[in-house]
């Protein structure tokens, strides 16, 4: 495969100091890969500077799994894009599945982070997918479509990445067969090029959900498909690398 490829790491709630060695592993890989392959990991926010600091001098990209809407304020708990950027954060993960559903996050509250990320200086990785009903329905372009729609910014299409994760797929050792996510990631950079004319194809469209060395290859072979959002199987260097590799 000779296209882009940004191939992120989702550490959502996991990793304590000692990951970091992990860190240093997946920095040297991202300086042994071809130019054209992004590598990036998006460690939980305790772990954000130290991971800068392991990644120093890399091609490694450190990001966040979700920002706040607004810059600053009375949000107890909650972190904003500029603190991030303020790290030397490059991107931030919006719309995760798990925050749509943990934390009742709307498309319009997704649009709102992804526009902040933006405004901060950030890309932002904006999630989108389909629950295993909505697909069992055939609902799932409609599904996805919407999500889209609604979480897209008035932003510079430079800065953005769509990840296509579907639900059912998430840490569940399932994947879509390559012609599903064929037909979804065409579907998407149909919607994109609508919104934003010629350079909505250059937007990226990761796939992510239960990708592992035994079948990234087969996912990024998929045309429309510039990438991987993975979660599981980036905590590990041994897991991420062959990952990596096939991109
Ligand atoms: O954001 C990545 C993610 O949701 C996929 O997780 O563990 O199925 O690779 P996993």
């Amino acid at each position: 495969m000779e296209k882009p490829m940004l191939v992120a790491g989702n550490w959502k709630m996991n990793g304590l100091k000692a990951a970091l060695a992990e860190v240093e592993a997946i920095a040297r890989a991202a300086d042994s890969a071809p130019s054209r392959v992004e590598v990036a990991i998006a460690p939980p926010f305790t772990l954000v500077s130290l991971a800068k600091d392991a990644a120093e001098g890399s091609r490694l990209r450190i990001g966040g799994q979700d920002c706040h809407a607004n810059p600053s304020g009375a949000h107890t708990g909650c972190i904003a894009a500029p603190m991030l950027a303020d790290l030397g954060c490059d991107f931030v993960i919006v719309g995760h599945s798990e925050r749509r559903t943990d934390n009742g996050e709307t498309d319009a509250i997704v649009k709102a982070k992804a526009a902040a990320a933006i405004g901060a200086g950030l890309r932002a990785i904006i999630c989108v997918g389909e629950t295993e009903a909505e697909r069992d329905a055939g609902r799932h372009l409609d599904v996805v479509g919407t999500q889209l729609e609604g979480s897209l910014p008035d932003a510079d299409p430079a800065s953005i990445v769509i990840a296509y994760e579907p639900v059912w797929a998430i840490g569940t050792g399932r994947t879509p067969l390559a012609g599903d996510v064929d037909e979804m990631h065409n579907a998407i950079r149909a919607r994109l090029v609508a919104r934003y004319g010629e350079d909505g194809r250059r937007i990226l469209i990761l796939y992510g959900g239960s990708v592992k060395p035994s079948n990234a290859a087969e996912l990024f072979a998929v045309p429309e498909v510039g990438g991987a959002l993975v979660g599981g199987a980036s905590l590990k260097a041994a897991d991420f690398l062959p990952i990596i590799a096939a991109a």
